[in-house]
């Protein structure tokens, strides 16, 4: 669903004017749809009904306690990469029996945590792993749950950053080790087989790199059940692209459905572990023209945002939408909508046409996903504030940070 519409030309999420959502919270500000949350999970859901299933929240996306809370509520598990995000499943009510841990360096202190905490599946990465995951478990007389991450060795067509599944990663074990380790495994004492993992990439935008990834872990379910290891699940992991620019993804139901064709007569749980296909599109980065610049050979939007707020353009040339939140019908110009920060990577869009006045509001698209979650308090900016609108109602998420909280952990010399 979109959640945006433009009513008596002031932009809106769901029936939240964004004009009155700026007065209240200021700028920058993270703004996300409860509507399209929703609609997003159960879009997953729907499309896996009559099958036994777990929507694992990959939280790295976006960790913040509401939306965690709202998945949770939905019967969501969470795919977790350090014990920080487990600490924030417990404290926003997430069940740790629903969540699966991925990540190469899982700490001892993390894999205490998790035990401690009962979680639903290891998704380990290599043997030295196995064999801590082991050790520790003995000392702490528990089983610990596994599966194995498994890199398939496909080329998901996408940035090399979020790339996962080829052979030069440094993800999960290889294909080819992959029997002989869960023969390791089987051995251990301390280890329970649960079941195989997979994870190729991030935004992919086709279906056939997940069927082909698919076929490469079956031919591997299979060659475990002929050696008498029995999974119990298969985790088919996240990597589903959204739509930024032009991008033509599949829709949810008809990836789904590629996968499910391919699992008939087989009765694995299944376990997917989306992050930005539920959050991408369901929030915003509103931001205010601090100043309009006309130089030599460009014309700059400076605005109160910037790559410490929403660091995916810099760091990979990513395309966010960038539209007023109040339509003018003045000239348009070609603008470069660029941050404070002092770099000049500091841009959020390039070459963008639009009718500006300074002290304009901009909504900047897609950010609901690796947006607030990979911010940072660079140039000793304040981390955005984060507020939640449903239907005509809105609930700050997260306060503003405040300057003195920058540096409340530091200390000068005595
Ligand atoms: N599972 C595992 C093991 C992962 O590493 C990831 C993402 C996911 C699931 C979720 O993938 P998704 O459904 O969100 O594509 N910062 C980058 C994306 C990094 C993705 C890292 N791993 C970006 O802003 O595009």
């Amino acid at each position: 669903m979109n959640p945006l519409s433009l009513q008596h030309n002031h932009l809106h999420l769901e029936s939240a004017d964004l004009v009155a959502i700026a007065s209240t919270y200021s700028t920058p500000c993270y703004v996300y749809s409860h509507a399209a949350l929703t609609q997003a999970f159960q879009d997953f859901d729907k499309a896996l009904r009559g099958r036994n299933h777990l929507i694992c929240y990959a939280m790295k996306a976006n960790p913040n306690l509401a939306i965690l809370n709202l998945f949770a509520r939905l019967g969501a598990g969470f795919d977790i990469v350090s014990g920080g995000e487990l600490q924030r499943v417990l404290a926003a009510g997430g069940d740790p029996g629903k969540v699966v841990f991925s990540g190469v360096g899982k700490t001892v202190e993390e894999i205490r945590l998790a035990l401690d905490n009962g979680i639903l599946c290891f998704n380990v990465e290599s043997e030295a792993e196995l064999l801590r995951l082991n050790e520790i478990a003995g000392t702490m007389n528990r089983i610990a749950p596994i599966s194995l991450r498994v890199n398939p060795d496909v080329d998901a067509n996408t940035h090399p950053y979020i790339s996962t599944g080829l052979k030069g990663n440094k993800f999960g074990v290889a294909h080819e080790d992959a029997l002989r380790l869960y023969r390791l495994a089987a051995s251990l004492p301390h280890l329970k087989i649960k079941g195989i993992d997979c994870h190729i990439g991030s935004q992919l935008t086709e279906t056939h790199p997940f069927a082909d990834a698919l076929d490469r872990v079956l031919t591997l379910v299979d060659a475990l059940e002929a050696d008498g290891i029995v999974l119990e699940h298969l985790d088919l992991g996240g990597g589903l692209g959204i739509r930024y620019q032009d991008e033509t993804p599949p829709l949810i139901a008809d990836y789904i459905d590629t996968l499910l064709a391919k699992l008939q007569g087989r009765t694995h749980t299944i376990l997917l572990e989306p992050g930005r296909a539920l959050v991408g599109n369901a929030g915003l980065l509103l931001t205010r023209v601090e100043y309009l610049k006309h130089g030599a050979e460009k014309n700059f939007a400076i605005v109160d945002a910037a790559m410490n707020d929403l660091m995916r353009p810099a760091l990979y040339d990513a395309y966010h939408d960038i539209v007023p939140v109040v339509p003018r019908d003045d000239p348009k110009d070609i603008y470069e909508i660029v941050g404070p920060v002092c770099e000049s990577g500091d841009f959020l869009g390039h070459a963008r046409l639009l009718g500006l006045q300074q002290d304009d509001l901009l909504a900047i698209l897609s950010a609901g996903a690796y947006g607030m979650s990979m911010s940072s308090n660079y140039n000793s900016r304040a981390r955005a504030a984060e507020v939640m609108v449903n239907g005509r109602e809105s609930f700050l998420i997260r306060e503003r940070e405040s300057t003195t909280d920058l540096f409340s952990l530091e200390h000068t010399l005595p």
